[in-house]
């Protein structure tokens, strides 16, 4: 198979929202696409016709890269395809900026990753098929980055690399740059010989493209809400949270997500977290003091019917609010000054109607790539999303096909301990 057919049936399995290509040139590889389209290349000379609304860009990536990609791509990036400058530490950088824009069900796709012969893949260029050294990002992806899945395939003439289990807030590779790239240069990663190469890269048939796109077309389309917790234990699990204290206040955490939210602070460092729902209180007094474990400003806003009777604590102000009209305590509060990044956790009333309501209003006022929780779809498990017209998970899932460009779950936190190990199942959710 060679790369263009590969390509092809990337596209048609995929389906993707958005595509972004870089290293553009003719267009051959560009016409392919059939969803709005960027292509980045500074010498680019388009020769066949585009089939999809496609703008271009007559620059280099890294120039590319300082713009609002995300916004000029009208959402987060679905699917890339890395095809520019053909030395190792450019498709890396290529790589962490289309990672940081993309979503965490996006796929990125990077050419070159197989030469056939050794001086194909030479850092400078000397022959008419010329790979270059793009093929170390393949060990260097593998090594920096074992979360992620890192699939090649044995394309006629150069391969190509198919990654997926994207996180797009991670920034081990950003932070690791400049030692990788002092390795490359200094000829790390660099086999001497073409079947070293095939070994490290380790190629699976294209033969089994097909079936593995499809494989991973229903892990990003297809997610139900069960969660991990089968149900003899989560009644005594349930008993835990409905009995956890944190300063000896009552606060109705799982310890599992309490484990994901220390994890969704530390990586998008709220400025500000508003939680709908304070109960005793003892909610945020943990988050306050969670964030301040890792030095993150963080002032804290809890909106209850009933507030708290809990003394004024220092960086958290508990509010009076319905969750059904947030715009009220909003503008009698000035809320809407609030510093950013917010984070928003709602765990106030979990029916259908007030989460619905939750969601549209924070729909209007969350920026690109904010956070909402959307607390206890485990009701659903509990037998009890009855009481609540269907509770969180009727509202998230008919929301997000209603409004299917306005959050993304982020599977990043859903399933850091297994798919929907959590209470809040695909309740971790990300605006875009
Ligand atoms: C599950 S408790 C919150 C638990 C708390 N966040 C914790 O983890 O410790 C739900 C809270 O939401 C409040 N509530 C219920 N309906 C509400 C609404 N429409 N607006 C605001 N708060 C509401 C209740 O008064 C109750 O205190």
């Amino acid at each position: 198979m060679e790369y263009l057919e590969a390509l092809s049936l990337i596209h048609k399995i995929l389906r993707p929202r958005n595509y972004l290509e870089i290293g553009c040139r003719f267009g051959h590889s560009l016409a392919l696409s059939e969803a709005p389209s960027i292509g980045v290349d500074p010498d680019y000379e388009i020769r066949v016709p585009l089939r999809a609304p496609t703008r271009l860009f007559a620059e280099t990536s890294d120039i590319f890269f300082q713009r609002d990609v995300a916004s000029l791509m009208g959402g987060p990036i679905d699917l890339a395809f890395i095809d520019g400058m053909h030395n190792a530490e450019f498709a890396l950088r290529d790589f962490i900026n289309c990672e940081r824009t993309s979503h965490a069900e996006g796929v990125i796709v990077i050419d070159d990753v197989l030469p056939r012969d050794i001086a194909h893949a030479s850092r400078v260029r000397n022959t008419q098929v010329w790979t270059g050294d793009v093929y170390k990002l393949v060990a260097i992806l593998r090594k920096f980055r074992p979360d992620l899945i890192v699939e090649t395939y044995d394309v006629e003439i150069k391969g190509i690399c198919v990654v997926s289990g994207l996180r797009p807030g991670d920034t081990t590779l950003m932070d690791a740059y400049p030692d990788i790239e002092a390795s490359i240069l200094r000829g790390d990663y660099q086999p001497e010989t073409i079947e070293e190469i095939a070994r490290v890269v380790a190629p699976h048939p294209t033969t089994s493209l097909g079936a593995e796109l499809v494989r991973l077309d229903e892990l990003r389309s297809k997610r139900n809400y069960e969660t991990g917790f089968t149900h003899p234990n989560l009644a005594k699990y349930q008993d835990g949270v409905m009995n956890y204290r944190y300063r000896d206040i009552p606060c109705l955490k799982s310890a599992v997500d309490i484990a994901i939210y220390l994890r969704l602070f530390g990586e998008r460092r709220p400025a500000s977290i508003i939680e709908i729902g304070s109960k005793h209180g003892g909610s945020a007094l943990l988050f306050r003091d969670m964030c301040r474990a890792m030095d993150i400003q963080t002032q804290i806003v809890s909106i209850d019917l009933a507030p708290p009777a809990l003394s004024a604590s220092e960086g958290i102000s508990f509010l009076q609010g319905d969750a059904a009209s947030l715009e009220i305590p909003f503008r009698q509060h000035g809320l809407f000054d609030l510093p950013r990044p917010w984070l928003v956790i709602e765990d106030s009333a979990h029916s259908y109607a007030v989460c619905t309501s939750v969601l549209e209003f924070f729909e209007e006022h969350l920026c690109f790539g904010e956070y909402l929780v959307m607390e206890d779809g485990v009701l659903d498990e509990l037998g009890l999303s009855g009481r609540y017209q269907g509770g969180p998970n009727r509202a998230i899932a008919e929301f997000l096909a209603r409004k299917p460009q306005s959050f993304e779950i982020d599977v990043a936190y859903c399933d850091m301990f297994g798919q929907n190990m959590t209470y809040n199942p695909n309740g971790y959710l990300r605006k875009i």
